[in-house]
């Protein structure tokens, strides 16, 4: 069952964030706060949250800040209208390549569509540092596949100082990954 998600589903809905992009990830606190700017989406079955979607408003300052997605940028792409980040797709390695994935994220894109609030989805897929630039990664053919455009390269956007305490479980500490930024209209 796809569906929206909410503070009830958290407990599990961190459990998965932590274990696919490391521990901790987003806190409970952080969670909460993002829930009222923005939108969970979970598949469940048999009250097992088996994957998880994560998309909270972003300001024209982050989006260019963290994106490098530039004001002359945002007057073509975000329609006037406020935008979103996607801020991560994760499904339990157990029920990959099933579909689920390319399911939550369509039935994610159609609900803040018919939400009719915000104009584009943009997003950073990352490409751990020893790995070729030019070989795409999973998430890349599945946003794709649902519309995403790719706009840019960034080279290690978390090497700054306010990611400097942050954790990747690629890079085992401070974040060196290269990253692609992709949008969708909505
Ligand atoms: C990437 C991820 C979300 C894919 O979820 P999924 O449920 O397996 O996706 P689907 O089964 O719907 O597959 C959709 C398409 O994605 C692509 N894809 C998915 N896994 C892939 C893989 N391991 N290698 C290459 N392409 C892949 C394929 O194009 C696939 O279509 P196909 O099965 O017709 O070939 C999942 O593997 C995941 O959570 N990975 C870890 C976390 C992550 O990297 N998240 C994305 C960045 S935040």
């Amino acid at each position: 069952m796809l569906r929206h998600g909410d503070e009830k589903d958290l407990e599990q809905v961190k459990k998965l964030s932590d274990h696919l992009f490391g521990d901790p990830y987003i806190s409970t606190e952080e969670y909460l706060e993002l829930l009222k700017i923005g939108y969970l989406f979970v598949a469940e079955e048999d009250g097992e949250i088996q994957a998880a979607s994560l998309h909270h408003l972003i300001t024209p300052k982050e989006l260019s800040d963290e994106m490098a997605v530039t004001p002359e940028m945002q007057k073509d792409l975000c329609k006037e209208r406020p935008s979103l980040h996607f801020r991560y797709h994760a499904v339990y390695e157990e029920h990959t390549r099933k579909g689920i994935g390319s399911s939550l994220l369509a039935y994610a894109l159609q609900e803040m569509k018919e939400d009719n609030k915000y104009g584009s989805v943009f997003t950073q897929l990352w490409v751990p540092l020893n790995r070729n630039m030019k070989e795409k990664q999973p998430m890349e053919f599945l946003a794709e596949k649902l519309g995403f455009s790719k706009l840019h390269e960034q080279f290690q956007p978390w090497q700054i100082e306010k990611y400097k305490h942050s954790y990747c479980p690629v890079c085992g500490g401070w974040c060196r990954c290269n990253a692609r930024v992709y949008y969708r209209e909505l």
